[in-house]
């Protein structure tokens, strides 16, 4: 059976494809040892670093590259974004390539599909059905009355379901493979799910996940789960000399001299910022020595700003247009913002990817090629600029919301610019409504963003009742993260 593998791009800041990943041997074999032992029993990994230190692109490799042949395997590979308020997407995302992957997952369809049917439940509080109703100017969401799906069920049920499966996988010889990038960027309810899944290490499934070592809130619980199943943390630090050679030959086609390797490796070393040196070196036309370092290594400081730099004037513009936009971002919203453009949503799609800046990723979304390139994007916007184009953003997802997949994400997304648009009176019902739901289900890092947009929506329209509301809902959201390690 074919791996499914997904989130690959051709944007060279975007994480590496698996053919052309270098150094990093015995990260790689501990990987392919955590693999193999899946079988017997339940592995579970977590590769460790922070920004820039090609743990995507270890994950893309895992993905690939890593599965021993001629055998029933499944691996999927899902991400999450910088935005928490698609809840359970990824989880669900999970079942559906499971059902579609074939005869292996007939012998578990039972327990996939009430798993689905729990997860679509208790994610129907946030997830609007249908059409938005409109009252006069404000905009509802229509949502479907399920009954209460308790945070237990759904935390009971999916293992049960990965684990048949597992078990069906193991039978057949094979392992299911089940990769999940920046869990910095989980939603609570799918961290307390991933928790749980490592804590069950279900028989048959190797779980490789990825995880920024300088995130405060979830890391350490992943961290304390895993070292409580003995599980392996493999922690990316620099690329050694050799791996620094490694990464300019596969990636640029250059040559590097031992000496220059080593100095990289001792100055530079995280493979971003060699990255972006490599491309400066070539863009400008440089020798390979200890000179090109001397001269290129102040610019490294902020390689996002460098990268920027060397990026065609269109791209840039567009770059800062579609910087205000929550990844990842649909292509008829891009084409909407890119309004002066007036590009097809074709033109969007094949542009986009074939700019250093951006990244496509799953099947209809768009992304900055790495985090850091949107904030210093964001930055460059003077705040008045910033203010017009929440406002278009707000207009383009409202114009395409029917059609925009993720609909938790599109609804929170348009009050999101309504609110930076200062689009209050507009802003206020829905962002109450649903930091409601958001709280209920858990979600708090959304819901206390969208409560305290209340809160705000209501003094600036001096609405007194609607005021307290908000403030109530917040006091709520912030008891229950209470004594968080972030603080928030
Ligand atoms: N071993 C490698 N070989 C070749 N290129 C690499 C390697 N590791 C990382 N890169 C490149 O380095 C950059 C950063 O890598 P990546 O995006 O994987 O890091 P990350 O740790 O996932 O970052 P973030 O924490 O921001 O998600 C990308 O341009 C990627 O293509
Ligand atoms: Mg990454």
């Amino acid at each position: 059976m074919e791996p499914v593998i997904r989130g690959l791009s051709r944007s060279p800041y975007a994480p590496c494809p698996p053919e052309l990943f270098a150094g990093r041997e015995p990260e790689r074999v501990r990987i392919m040892e955590t693999l193999s032992l899946a079988r017997e029993a339940g592995q579970v990994a977590m590769i460790s670093g922070k920004a820039g230190s090609g743990k995507s692109s270890l994950l893309n490799w895992a993905t690939g590259a890593a599965l021993p042949g001629g055998e029933e395997h499944l691996s999927v590979h899902r991400e999450f974004y910088e935005t928490t308020d698609m809840v359970f997407s990824v989880y669900r995302d999970i079942l559906t390539a499971i059902r579609q992957s074939g005869p292996a997952a007939a012998g578990s369809d039972p327990a996939i599909r009430q798993a689905s049917d729990i997860v679509d439940r208790y994610v129907a509080r946030i997830d609007p059905v249908g059409l938005l109703a409109r009252v006069g100017e404000e905009i509802i969401g229509v949502f479907a009355d399920v009954g209460d799906v308790p945070a237990d069920r759904v935390l009971s049920t999916y293992p049960a379901a990965i684990k048949a499966f597992g078990e069906t996988m193991s039978r057949n010889g094979g392992v299911f493979v089940l990769l999940l990038d920046n869990l910095e960027w989980a939603p609570e309810p799918d961290l307390l799910l991933t928790l749980e899944l490592i804590r069950q290490r279900p028989p048959g499934i190797a779980l490789v996940l990825a995880c920024d070592s300088g995130d405060r809130l979830r890391y350490p619980q992943v961290l304390e789960a895993l070292r409580g199943v003995r599980g392996t943390e493999i922690r990316l630090g620099g690329l050694e000399a050799p791996g620094v050679g490694d990464l300019a030959r596969r990636r640029f086609d250059r040559a590097v001299p031992d000496e220059v390797s080593e100095l990289l490796a001792h100055t530079i070393a995280d493979p971003l910022g060699l990255m972006v040196f490599f491309a400066l070196a070539g863009w400008r036309g440089l020798t390979l020595d200890e000179k090109a370092v001397r001269v290129l290594l102040p610019e490294l400081r902020n390689p996002a700003a460098s990268i920027y730099a060397e990026a065609e004037p269109l791209q840039q513009g567009r770059a800062k247009t579609l910087a205000v936009l929550n990844p990842p971002f649909h292509p008829a919203v891009a084409a909407c913002m890119l309004t002066e453009e007036r590009m097809s949503l074709s033109e969007v799609e094949t542009s986009l990817p074939e700019s250093t800046l951006f990244r496509s990723v799953g099947r209809h979304g768009y992304d900055f090629a790495h985090p850091l390139i949107r904030e210093y994007c964001t930055s460059l916007v003077p705040e008045a600029e910033r203010l017009l184009l929440h406002g278009r953003a707000a207009c383009c997802t409202e114009r395409f919301l029917e059609r925009l997949p993720g609909r938790q994400h599109a609804l929170v997304s348009l009050v999101r610019h309504l609110f930076s648009a200062g689009e209050y009176a507009r802003a206020l019902a829905l962002s109450h409504e649903l930091g409601r739901r958001y709280y209920e289900v858990g979600a708090y890092d959304t819901a206390r963003i969208l409560a305290r947009q209340a809160v705000v929506s209501a003094e600036k329209t001096e609405s007194s009742d609607a005021r307290a509301a908000a403030e109530e809902l917040l006091h709520l959201i912030l008891r229950a993260t209470e004594g968080r390690a972030d603080g928030a």
